[in-house]
């Protein structure tokens, strides 16, 4: 079979697009944690996009400013007040909202022990929000995917999710669990219009690691590992918000149509290079 560019389509007339993109409905997508790090780069860059964002975070004051932020630069976007762990706080925030065509589930916590010191409290606090705040977006925001006959879904997974990383035990469980649901989800929903995809970060410098060096190292001891830290990503260094956020807007553009049940490591390295 002869190999070559497909037929280049012809254009519509100017009008004819003017009038398509008139009457295209706003394309709304949703971020959890996105006061804070990787949600909130995403969300602003997602509103860059063009698309409306509804921001939902459990930290108010953090996701007022993300929203007011995105709203000054000349984006639209708003809070919902939510704490994903808790049913009743995430089904009451999907209530509010109409439809979604993106959701990008971010949300997410640290846990640092092995399976010695994760206490019976570690391991529920972290499969609340990690685990069970995942599934309770997926489970309110699918069924109005399924009614428009399409959405996007992107997860934040991990490297920890597949690698065995050390004194991570309760962190990789639930990210383990991440990549899961995102192949069911995917999986499910192919025949609905859905796509579901996961991220997998190496280490991406946000307050999730300025918080774990601070929990865990005196201030002198601090520097030294944040070096350490960098060094662990063969390149040298820790992602950056806006690198992932990149990522994701790609997923959920049109561009990425063929894209689902996949997983991206964007890990400078840490996966596949020694
Ligand atoms: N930073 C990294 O190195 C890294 C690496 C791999 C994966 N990740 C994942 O990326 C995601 C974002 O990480 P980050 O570094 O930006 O974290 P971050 O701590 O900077 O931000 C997390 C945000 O989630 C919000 N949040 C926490 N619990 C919540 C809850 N119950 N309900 C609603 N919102 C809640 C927080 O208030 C915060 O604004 C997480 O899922 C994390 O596991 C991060």
């Amino acid at each position: 079979m002869r190999m070559g560019h497909p037929p280049i389509r012809r254009r519509k007339p100017l009008g004819l697009q003017v009038i398509s993109i008139l009457s295209r409905s706003v394309s709304r997508a949703v971020v959890t944690g996105a006061g804070s790090g990787i949600g909130r780069a995403i969300a602003v860059e997602l509103a860059r996009q063009n698309h409306e964002i509804v921001i939902l975070e459990v930290d108010e004051a953090a996701g007022e400013e993300s929203a007011a932020f995105i709203q000054k630069s000349g984006g639209s976007a708003r809070l919902v007040p939510c704490d994903i762990s808790q049913t009743d706080s995430v089904r009451s925030a999907f209530d509010q909202l109409e439809s979604l065509d993106i959701l990008v589930n971010n949300a997410g916590i640290a846990s640092v022990g092995n399976v010695e010191t994760c206490t019976p409290e570690e391991m529920d606090r972290i499969y609340e929000v990690n685990v069970k705040g995942m599934y309770h977006c997926l489970h309110f925001a699918v069924p109005k995917m399924v009614q428009a006959g399409r959405g996007c879904v992107v997860n934040l997974a991990s490297v920890a999710s597949y690698l065995g990383i050390s004194e991570r035990f309760a962190y990789s469980m639930s990210k383990g669990a991440v990549l899961s649901m995102t192949m069911s989800i995917a999986r499910d929903y192919i025949d609905s219009g859905i796509r579901c995809n996961c991220i997998c970060p190496g280490r991406v410098h946000t307050p999730f690691v300025d918080g774990y060096l601070e929990k865990n190292y005196s201030e002198q001891e601090r520097p030294e590992m944040f070096k350490k830290l960098s060094e662990w990503q063969p390149i040298g260094r820790m992602g950056t918000p806006e690198e992932v956020a990149g990522l994701v807007a790609y997923l959920t553009s049109e561009q990425a149509s063929f894209i689902t049940g996949s997983a991206f490591e964007i890990d400078g390295g840490v996966t596949n290079l020694r």
